[in-house]
């Protein structure tokens, strides 16, 4: 079987940090063919570092060269990149989250459709370890019907200073674009994507706007945040489930903390660090994982199934259907969120 031929667009943060670096691990069945930045420097730099034979000069030398792509641009972009290169006849794996709009990510599922290429959405911690464990647990039936969902993706004062983040006309938001969205996503994805019934949100910008700054993940000038810095929903699926969600880059709290726990009718299950909480024989029991099977670098793991999905070897774990339905939620909760 002959290697995938893959491109790379945006060639910044991610891109050399998380895509390349797992494609370079992947030898055997993909090939880095082509690399494509709107600043032609960082894409020679990128190229140079990962020896790359070809900067193509556009997105459509890029995408005549190629099989695959892997949108790695602000967020604003992922749509117009990702139709484009599926009208040209190439997969696409796409950075999160999908877009800045639902009624963007429709013009990419429906762009999908017709081309009949891959299209799947850069959701990684839907690969960790734990997830893997979470969801085969979940569809066990172990722990019953799930009940109340807890998501907490937060930091402590951590707003990253660097980069296009707190930048609302290139990413669409901020914490809860950049940060809360993979947390939200995977707790839709272990639980099914449940039909939603409602969702109550708030977002929050004013620690952020504190010309004050005391932040530990670098400076950004308080005056042109325009972002989010805390957001948190109340969402109702029709059968009756809720989940609670918060996520915040700037959180006057203790401590950062992940947390994704799903309590259900016969158990519970605490994402990270792994454990089930049961009442079996008149006991409460607590079960923590010894060890827990399948590739640790999670990023690694995604580049694998992106590129086995290509080849035709396996299915997409992260599809543009689903990514969409954490975008339906994502642009709920803004638009019920009132100015704070
Ligand atoms: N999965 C994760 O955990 C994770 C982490 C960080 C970033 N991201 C996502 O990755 C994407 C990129 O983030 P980043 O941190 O790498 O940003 P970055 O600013 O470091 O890099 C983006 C690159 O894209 C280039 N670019 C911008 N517009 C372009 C266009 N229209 N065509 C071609 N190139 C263009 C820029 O010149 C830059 O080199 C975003 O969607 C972000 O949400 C995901």
């Amino acid at each position: 079987m002959s290697a995938l031929k893959m491109g790379i667009v945006g060639t910044g943060g991610i891109a050399r940090g998380r895509h390349i670096p797992a494609y370079v691990q992947q030898k055997d069945q993909v090939e880095l063919t082509s690399v494509f930045d709107q600043n032609q420097e960082a894409a020679k730099a990128a190229a140079d570092e990962f020896n790359i034979a070809h900067v193509a000069k556009s997105y459509e030398e890029l995408l005549k060269k190629v099989d695959a792509v892997t949108i790695c641009t602000p967020n604003i972009f992922h749509a117009e990149l990702a139709k484009q290169a599926l009208e040209a006849g190439v997969h696409v794996l796409c950075e999160k989250p999908m877009a800045t709009s639902v009624e963007d990510c429709e013009t990419m599922v429906n762009a999908a459709r017709e081309s009949g290429k891959i299209l799947m959405i850069g959701y990684h911690y839907r690969f960790y370890r734990e997830s893997q464990a979470a969801k085969k647990l979940l569809s066990s039936g172990e722990i019953g019907d799930p009940l109340v969902i807890r998501v907490q993706a937060l930091r402590r004062r951590k707003v990253p200073g660097w980069g296009v983040f707190t930048n609302r006309s290139l990413q669409g938001g901020g914490c809860l674009m950049d940060y809360g969205c993979h947390l939200l996503d995977l707790a839709l994805w272990l639980t099914d994507f449940e039909d939603v019934d409602q969702v109550l949100g708030q977002t929050y910008e004013r620690i952020s706007r504190d010309p004050e700054q005391v932040n530990e993940w670098g400076v950004f000038d308080p005056d042109k945040i325009d972002v989010e810095d805390h957001a948190t929903a109340y969402i109702k699926f029709k059968s009756g489930a809720t989940l609670l969600f918060e996520t915040s880059w700037a959180a006057n709290i203790l401590e950062d903390k992940e947390v994704l726990s799903i309590s259900g009718t016969q158990g519970g299950i605490e994402v990270f660090p792994f454990s089930v909480n049961t009442s079996k024989h008149g006991m409460l029991t607590t079960s923590q994982a010894q060890w827990l099977p399948g590739e640790k670098d999670a990023g690694l793991a995604q580049a694998q199934n992106f590129v086995r999905s290509c080849l035709g070897l396996e299915q997409p774990r992260t599809t543009a259907e689903q990514a969409m339905k954490t975008s339906e939620i994502i642009s709920a909760i803004y638009d019920s969120s009132s100015p704070n």
